[in-house]
């Protein structure tokens, strides 16, 4: 056989193998011991010296282009298997993710959802939002707020102190109430507040009181402000965000800062009114402490009382989204239960 012809097709054998099993078989019908290269091998031998030598050199020129070729087809085809194994074995994620189990996209806490859900209600009543700082010192959190040390209404508030400067100088602040005096020490009237925040308390929790909850605030300082436009405020509020069907009370109340001082109270939203655990049987929750601010919280912070007049509110927020939502034990909102969180 010619070797052109030999070698053309040596190469279509070589480059026709796909697989390495295909390409074993290949090598061994164009290089093996019954490839016509063998073959032209032992035909050498029929020729005179000099024919044998120079067909002799071709042969082995034409053998080593071969097994290069082959072994270079075999590198690609192993390649090419290596690729194919790694794309079967790849975990596709975007697809186990899609089909069995979506990334869950977090969300706001409850908590916070609600903070700033009644935010946007008191910003839509013209009030602007503040803040203050959780670690406050006797004086804010308490003196200026007419509660003199050792006054009894101090155990209203069971507090945490911190260990900083002189003993129980250095509170957890107990309420955001504290920021009203900041504000009115900052600012002058006439203002209009709401201040949302963090405040501590040294009690058990139960199924509405936490250790750490949070408050919103209001401050309200301007010239002839009075009790109804207190009730009417607490009113258009409690409206804008438990709607109309849920009924609201003041009861009359007592807090040092504030006189005439009362409670906000809502019908339970978890019995309707009839009485159970989360509202002690009452039917009602208390949502704030309210009332006009007292002459001697404006004496405090050098606010003419003669001049100046003005109310103050605190809400629950975690009572907020209790009542709002129905959630029977505040607790559930700090023991992070997924399936809990989940639904809001
Ligand atoms: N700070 C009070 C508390 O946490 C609630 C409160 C009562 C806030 C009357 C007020 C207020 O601003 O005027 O118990």
């Amino acid at each position: 056989m010619k070797l052109e012809l030999l070698e053309a097709q040596a190469h279509s054998t070589l480059a026709g193998a796909s697989s390495s099993a295909q390409l074993a078989e290949a090598v061994t019908a164009v290089l093996g011991k019954r490839s016509p290269l063998a073959l032209a091998h032992r035909e050498l031998g029929a020729l005179d010296p000099e024919g044998r030598r120079q067909a002799g050199r071709e042969l082995h020129e034409l053998r080593e282009r071969l097994e290069s070729l082959a072994s270079a087809r075999a590198a690609e085809i192993a390649a090419a298997e290596r690729q194919a194994m790694l794309d079967a074995d790849r975990l596709d994620l975007t697809e186990e993710t899609s089909v069995a189990s979506p990334i869950a996209r977090g969300r706001l806490h409850l908590v916070t959802q609600t903070r700033r859900a009644l935010e946007d209600v008191f910003v839509g009543m013209g009030f602007s939002v503040a803040e203050g700082p959780e670690a406050e010192t006797d004086w804010y959190n308490f003196e200026a707020l007419n509660i003199p040390p050792a006054h009894p209404a101090r155990s209203m508030w069971d507090t945490f102190y911190l260990d900083l400067g002189q003993p129980e100088s250095v509170v957890l602040r107990t309420h955001t109430s504290p920021v009203q005096v900041h504000l009115m020490e900052d600012t002058a009237p006439p203002i209009h507040a709401v201040i949302p925040g963090r405040c501590y308390r040294r009690e058990t929790a139960d199924a509405r009181h936490l250790a750490v909850f949070h408050q919103v605030e209001g401050l309200v300082v301007d010239h002839d402000i009075s009790f109804a436009d207190l009730a009417g405020t607490i009113e258009t509020f409690t409206n804008a965000y438990f709607g109309t069907d849920i009924h609201s009370r003041l009861r009359p109340a007592y807090f040092p800062f504030t006189e005439p001082s009362a409670e906000v109270e809502i019908t339970c939203t978890i019995c309707r009114g009839a009485g159970c655990r989360t509202c002690s049987g009452t039917g009602w929750i208390e949502l704030a402490g309210c009332g006009m601010v007292d002459p001697a919280v404006f004496e405090a912070v050098g606010i003419d009382p003669t001049e100046w007049s003005g109310f103050a509110f605190g809400f629950g927020i975690d009572r907020c989204a209790q009542m709002r939502h129905g959630i029977a034990d505040m607790r559930w909102l700090t023991e992070n239960d997924v399936r809990f969180l989940r639904q809001f």
